[in-house]
């Protein structure tokens, strides 16, 4: 009986939840989401159902933590539909870490978290540094640059290849492969998307194949050798595994990484701040950095399925394998946990963000992340002090992936 009551209240409440439409293709909405988020954190109802996605979301601070956090939400149902026309790719996503749950991902995570402890990232900082210097190099005589193709993006594609155990001059052709592959995240993905991501999913293997049998004859100090040897409850990770999480890796550990290192530079730029001041020794370039990630997050939205019937704690209800989204973007701008949310503030004092997500799949490689950007954007501004932005940067067209299509400078 109670129970039943439980149940009614949250049905009356759930249904008093707003209804909200913002179309994600739509430029106005991809190039400044902030407007939208601004409004709704006014509104007070930051759990609304999104009619264009056609589920539930939540914006608020709290909702978001409590929603990754939640036991009874899941990702594996959110895994597309195996068809003949992306079964490559299916293949490498049904190993991927961010597609499975417990116990399963617990066991694989455990084995991939060691070579991404905070100590082991650490010892990356001299190579990181000298990457940084090499790439202005080839490009501080020019006077002007695309940020993006010629620094944000090769510094983190080339740390990840060379700790994987690949080489650093495959970079262009990792990042290839994994830009094409991650398109299937799109909203309205279409057959020439699918087809374009399972062609690359299918090279990608072939490679990631003579690479693991070179591997099993000659063992190496990196981390596929790493993942080829580990056992898990005395069983070793099969070769789909490996490939799997090779490429999640690669994929997860560039394209986050680079769309954040362009829209710090664009909003350090714009803010008018001395960046001088802003990367004044390790402390402030990390604090700087932390709110760059708050202020801009390069990814917006995430989901969750429901494992079971589920009722969240905000009234939403959910029938198993019903989907709820989780923004990400919004909850960093949330009034009701920060002060000032709009304003980029690199001293605030009310600092945290959950770009890097909570819960069982927070961000693996966040103390790479936070170590290449603060690293790679304080060289670029030392070295560049008279760096300003040469046009106004824009948007790329996937929402969610909330970064710039170039960031054109000059100095
Ligand atoms: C600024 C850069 C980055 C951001 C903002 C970011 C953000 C995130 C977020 C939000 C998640 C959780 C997704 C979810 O809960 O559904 C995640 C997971 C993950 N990230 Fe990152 N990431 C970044 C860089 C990296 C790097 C450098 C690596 C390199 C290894 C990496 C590897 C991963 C992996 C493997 C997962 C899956 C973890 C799991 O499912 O247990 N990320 N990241």
């Amino acid at each position: 009986m109670a129970d039943h009551t439980a149940a009614s209240v949250a049905v009356v409440v759930a249904s008093n939840l707003p209804r909200r439409s913002a179309d994600p293709r739509d430029p106005a909405f991809f190039s400044d989401p902030y407007r939208w988020y601004t409004e709704i954190h006014a509104s007070g109802s930051t759990t609304f159902y999104w009619e264009d996605y056609g589920f539930w979301c939540v914006a608020g601070f709290d909702d978001v933590n409590a929603v990754l956090r939640d036991k009874r939400l899941g990702r594996a149902p959110g895994l597309p539909e195996h068809t003949a026309r992306t079964a490559n790719w299916w293949e490498t996503e049904r190993w991927s870490l961010l597609a499975i749950d417990p116990p399963e991902h617990t066991q694989l995570r455990g084995l991939v978290n060691r070579a991404f402890l905070s100590r082991r990232i650490e010892q990356l900082r001299p190579r990181i540094g000298e990457l940084a210097d090499d790439l202005i190099d080839r490009f501080e005589a020019d006077r002007e640059v695309d940020v993006l193709p010629r620094y944000a993006a090769p510094l983190p594609a080339i740390v990840i290849a060379e700790m994987i155990g690949l080489p650093a001059d495959m970079a262009p052709q990792l990042l290839s492969w994994s830009n094409s592959m991650v398109k299937m995240y799109m909203f309205g993905v279409d057959e020439a998307v699918e087809a374009e991501a399972d062609r690359a999913a299918r090279e990608f293997v072939a490679y990631l194949t003579d690479v693991l049998a070179e591997r099993r004859s000659e063992p190496q100090a990196d981390l596929l050798t790493h993942m080829l040897d580990a056992e898990i409850d005395g069983e070793r990770l099969s070769e789909p595994e490996v490939i799997a999480t090779t490429i999640l890796l690669l994929n997860a550990g560039h394209e986050a990484t680079v769309h954040t290192t362009g829209n710090a530079v664009a909003t350090i730029l714009r803010s008018g701040l001395d960046p001088t001041e802003l990367f004044a020794g390790d402390e402030q370039a990390e604090a700087t950095v932390e709110e760059c990630l708050r202020f801009d997050a390069p990814l917006h939205l995430f989901t969750r399925y429901a494992l079971d019937d589920v009722e969240l704690g905000n009234g939403v209800r959910l029938a198993r394998g019903e989907q709820i989204g989780v923004m990400l973007g919004a909850a960093n701008r949330d009034p009701r946990r920060f002060e000032r949310p709009d304003e980029f503030d690199p001293w605030r004092t009310d600092g945290g963000n959950v770009s890097f997500g909570a819960g069982i799949h927070f961000c693996i490689g966040a103390p790479l992340a936070r170590l290449e950007l603060s690293t790679s954007l304080r060289r670029l501004f030392e070295r560049l002090p008279a760096m300003r932005l040469a046009g106004e940067p824009e948007y790329r067209d996937i929402f969610h992936f909330h970064g710039l299509d170039a960031v054109d400078v000059s100095w």
